[in-house]
């Protein structure tokens, strides 16, 4: 390795080893990395940190840190930190198992919250003082201006925000990613606040490369280490009818005038059901497509390839390792279409609106009115978190909501007569997909909704126990609207907490 990256000579002293870098993290202080899903996330110094947050803990001590990013990482971050028991408390997303499994034993705290309001909040200064700033970056240019790596996330804030700043230039991450990445300088709190001048999703309206005031860096580090996201599932039989009817509501959307030939943005949410249906769009009849989304999957990939997706914007790559390795071939390529950005942007609720995205995102239950839960298992465990779905479902143009409609081999049904937790209320859930078929609730009233919901959403192992609930609930609920029956509505689940099946 060498310090070609690394173009400013002022900061050639501050290289040093993950290890010495990492031994100025202290307890009880709060770091802010990079890193959305398993791209762009700091590789070397979280794996020292935890190393010698395991040193202090077999000596007796305490020793652990807050940490905020801006969504879920890689193993080598959120993995080995929640491995080393050094995480005390997180934000905003996460996925890793190990750091689940803390935060649902209780050890972990953990603030769910949507991405947009990451940063915003933290400039209003509710989240506390920030300490450190650890960001991976693909280079670092004169004048401490850094080339932004595979992911943007809230780095913009984080640098600003922290008291010191330690950096991992990835010689992996590749060169022609300089000028991929748009960000924006206008963002200010109320009542200086502007409106955020993007109209179309291909717009440009900031810089391509990240400030940092170069007195703050007390370290750099350099690694040549891939990103790590999961592979992602094979689109499976069910994905499969979910992206069919999915595709032909929109056929039908375009045949009424409700939508453009090319469709409007779209908005593809995390997971491997979210994925198959981009998959599915690359067979379908809609050409010149874009994408105002928060990250860019394999599939939008294989649509950017196929010519299909004209051009996609998001804060980062959420790709499998074989896709990451392509693109990677191909950046020069992909350069010209691709744009990232801050996430207070790319999931901005006024440019979603404005732009009139179609969100499409996964969903762990819908209820018979459509109240959605994306986030807790049975109410009270929690899978991942609401991530960007609140940001995209509440001020899309189309707000969609899909899952399988059953799960864990046909034990639960995810449609449930309530909702066990609710991440999207009733009003923001306009069509809820499985393979079963879909249910378009757009102007239909509660009574409505549930009868379309079990008709076309349920499984037929599940829709007579549903129908015979919502039937009971009409007759003796103590209201009508939305007919419910209180000592049984969450009677599914209970059921499955205590015999391991929804199913009587
Ligand atoms: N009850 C219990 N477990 C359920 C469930 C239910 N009703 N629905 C899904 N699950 C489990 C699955 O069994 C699977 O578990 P496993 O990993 O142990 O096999 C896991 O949740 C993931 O489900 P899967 O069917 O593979 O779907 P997915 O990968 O599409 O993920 C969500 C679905 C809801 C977990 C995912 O979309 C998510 O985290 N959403 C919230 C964040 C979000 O929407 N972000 C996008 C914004 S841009």
């Amino acid at each position: 390795m060498t310090s070609a990256r690394i173009s400013d000579p002022s900061l050639l002293s501050k290289v040093m080893a993950a290890d010495a870098a990492a031994s100025l993290i202290t307890p009880g202080t709060t770091v802010g990395m990079s890193g959305f899903t398993g791209s762009g996330y700091p590789k070397a110094v979280p794996m020292a940190l935890a190393a010698q947050i395991e040193d202090a803990h077999a000596a007796g001590d305490d020793f652990r840190i807050r940490v905020w990013s801006g969504a879920s990482t890689g193993p080598e971050l959120d993995g080995a930190l929640a491995k080393a028991k050094g995480i005390e408390f997180r934000l905003p997303y996460n996925s890793d198992p190990i750091a689940r499994e803390q935060i649902n034993n209780g050890e972990m705290k953990y603030f769910d919250m949507h991405l947009s309001q990451v940063a915003p909040m933290a400039w209003q200064g509710f989240l506390g003082p920030l300490d450190t700033a650890l960001i991976e970056v693909s280079a670092i240019l004169p004048g401490g201006e850094l080339v932004p790596s595979s992911s943007v996330g809230n780095n913009k804030t984080w640098l600003d925000r922290a008291d010191k700043i330690i950096l991992e230039v990835n010689h992996w991450q590749h060169e022609a990613l300089r000028g991929m990445h748009d960000i924006y300088y206008g963002t200010a709190l109320p009542p200086a606040r502007v409106p955020i001048p993007l109209v179309r999703p291909d717009d440009r309206i900031g810089q391509t490369t990240l400030r940092c005031d170069p007195a703050k860096i007390v370290a750099i580090v350099e690694t040549h280490a891939p990103d790590r996201n999961l592979p992602f599932k094979p689109a499976d039989d069910s994905a499969l009818r979910i992206a069919g009817h999915l595709l032909e509501f929109f056929g039908h959307e375009v045949a009424k005038g409700r939508l453009p030939a090319q469709l409007l943005p779209l908005q593809s949410g995390v997971g491997n059901i979210a994925n198959a249906v981009l998959t599915g769009l690359e067979d379908s009849p809609f050409e010149q497509l874009t994408a105002y989304t928060e990250v860019l999957q394999d599939g939008m990939l294989d649509l950017l390839k196929a010519d299909k997706l004209r051009m996609a914007s998001a804060t980062a790559f959420s790709l499998s390792p074989e896709a990451a390795e392509e693109l990677n071939r191909d950046m020069e390529l992909y350069r010209q279409r691709i744009i990232l950005r801050p996430q207070e942007i790319s999931n901005h609720p006024e440019l979603v609106r404005r732009l009139g995205c179609i969100a499409m995102n996964g969903m762990i239950e819908a209820d018979i009115y459509g109240a959605v839960n994306s986030t807790h298992v049975m109410g009270s465990r929690i899978q991942n978190g609401i991530g960007g779905s609140g940001d995209f479902a509440r001020n899309a143009y189309i707000s969609i909501f899909m899952a399988p409609s059953t799960a864990k081999n046909g034990a639960i049904s995810t449609i449930v007569p309530q909702a066990s937790h609710v991440d999207h209320i009733n009003q923001d859930v306009q069509v809820i997909v499985t393979e079963q078929g879909l249910a378009d609730l757009r102007g239909l009233a509660p009574r409505e909704r549930a009868q379309l919901i079990i008709n076309n959403c349920a499984h037929p192992d599940f829709r007579p126990m549903l129908q015979d609930y919502y039937d009971r609930a009409s007759r003796d609920s103590y209201g009508k609207h939305s007919p419910s029956l209180l000592t049984e509505a969450l009677s599914w689940h209970q059921r499955f907490v205590q015999t391991g099946s929804m199913r009587r």
